[in-house]
């Protein structure tokens, strides 16, 4: 019997901190960009518009018209943005957040 607890003890411990290594394992690798962009973004691009400047949506083809091509170049407006748009730094959002959401607003706003 008391054996048997000890195993169970074992056990229990070796399950919770296998969990606990990978929840933090997926929390560092994968970022739901959709869900960054909902927190950060979507309040003044909701559906990949602009509510304050509607000449400067999210659409591919009008980033391509005001020369956003690539994941790096929407980074680069969310690290410095042009007039009325929030800045974040790389406090608010890393570098690999920013990556999630740049690919996440190519991917899906077309
Ligand atoms: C407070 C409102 C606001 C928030 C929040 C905001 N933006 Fe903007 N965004 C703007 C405005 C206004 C512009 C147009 C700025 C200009 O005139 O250059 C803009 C422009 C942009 C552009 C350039 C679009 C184009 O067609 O040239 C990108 C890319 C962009 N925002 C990405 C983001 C991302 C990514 C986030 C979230 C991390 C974000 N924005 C959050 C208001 C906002």
């Amino acid at each position: 019997m008391k054996k048997a607890s000890v195993t169970t003890a074992l056990l229990l411990a070796v399950c919770l901190s296998a969990t606990t290594g990978f929840c933090d394992t997926r929390k560092g690798e994968k970022i739901n960009g959709k869900k960054e962009f909902a927190e950060h973004c979507a309040i003044c691009h909701p559906n990949g518009g602009n509510t304050i400047n509607s000449t400067k949506p999210l659409h591919r083809k009008a980033l391509k018209a005001n020369g956003v091509k690539s994941a790096k170049d929407i980074i680069a407006k969310m690290r410095n943005p042009g007039p009325s748009m929030t800045k974040f730094d790389e406090k608010t959002i890393s570098n690999k957040e920013a990556q999630a959401i740049a690919e996440y607003i190519l991917k899906t706003f077309k």
